[in-house]
């Protein structure tokens, strides 16, 4: 199963992908956990990527699209990946595509930007593994510690509300074109299948509704 989820910043991406991903036993790709590593790594990668992400702008089209070649490439890809957090622009779109690689599901997780800006500020990341927790939706156990590794979570640098508006900017600009181009795809593609799904709904609602649109 080869999957992509679209939506805002916030929308709850990585939140689905950590279901997606043991339910369909393939690994999530989230291009916005491997910049941060990078960046925590301080290679040439993380400082290429850094700046644009503290200002909630996208990294180059031609930086991202190495990368996500590369990693679809690795052997535990071979029988499906979850993409989170890529394509973004329409170039990242039509790389994939002639890239040959044949999507089977993208799924849009909907979610209003009065929504979105609520929930930024309770978000709480263990960025080693890239799990997310919400103060109030999704609290840890412990409170401020990573479930599975008792670590301390943080708070991204641009979960700032001045980076998140700006991250919304960029998403309505740049990355919710795909919406039209992938309902495109669907209908011209038999084995392509395009869900939306309300992301307002609690966690374990858009779960279910992913799940069973997906089949
Ligand atoms: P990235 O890390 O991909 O950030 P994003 O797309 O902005 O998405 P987020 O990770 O912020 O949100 P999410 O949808 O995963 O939501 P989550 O599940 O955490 O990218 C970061 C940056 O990297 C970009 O700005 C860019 O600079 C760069 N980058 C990455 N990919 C790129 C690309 N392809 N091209 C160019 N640049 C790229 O949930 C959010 C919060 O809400 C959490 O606290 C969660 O617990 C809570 N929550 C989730 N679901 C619900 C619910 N149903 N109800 C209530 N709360 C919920
Ligand atoms: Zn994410």
């Amino acid at each position: 199963m080869r999957i992509i989820l679209l939506g805002a910043p916030g929308a709850g991406k990585g939140t689905q992908a950590g279901f997606l991903t043991k339910r369909y036993n393939i690994p999530q790709i989230s291009t916005g956990d491997m910049l941060r590593g990078a960046i925590k790594a301080g290679t040439e990668l993380g400082k290429m990527a850094k700046a644009a992400m503290d200002a909630g702008q996208l990294v180059t089209d031609e930086i991202i699209i190495g990368l996500v070649k590369d990693r679809i490439k690795e052997d535990d890809c071979k029988n499906g990946f979850l993409l989170d957090g890529f394509p973004r622009t329409i170039a990242q779109a039509d790389a994939l595509k002639s890239a040959g690689v044949d999507i089977d599901a993208v799924i849009e997780i909907d979610v209003p930007d009065t929504e979105i800006v609520k929930r930024m500020s309770g978000r709480r990341a263990h960025l080693a593994s890239g799990r997310t927790y919400h103060v109030v939706f999704n609290p840890p156990k412990v409170d401020g510690k990573d479930d599975v590794t008792g670590e301390e979570l943080v708070q991204r640098d641009d979960d700032k509300e001045e980076v998140v508006l700006d991250r919304l900017k960029v998403y309505h600009e740049q990355t919710k074109p795909l919406i039209g181009y992938y309902k495109e795809q669907a209908e011209k593609i038999a084995s392509l299948t395009y869900i939306t799904v309300d992301g307002t709904a609690d966690i374990s609602e858009v779960e279910a509704a992913i799940v069973s649109k997906l089949g």
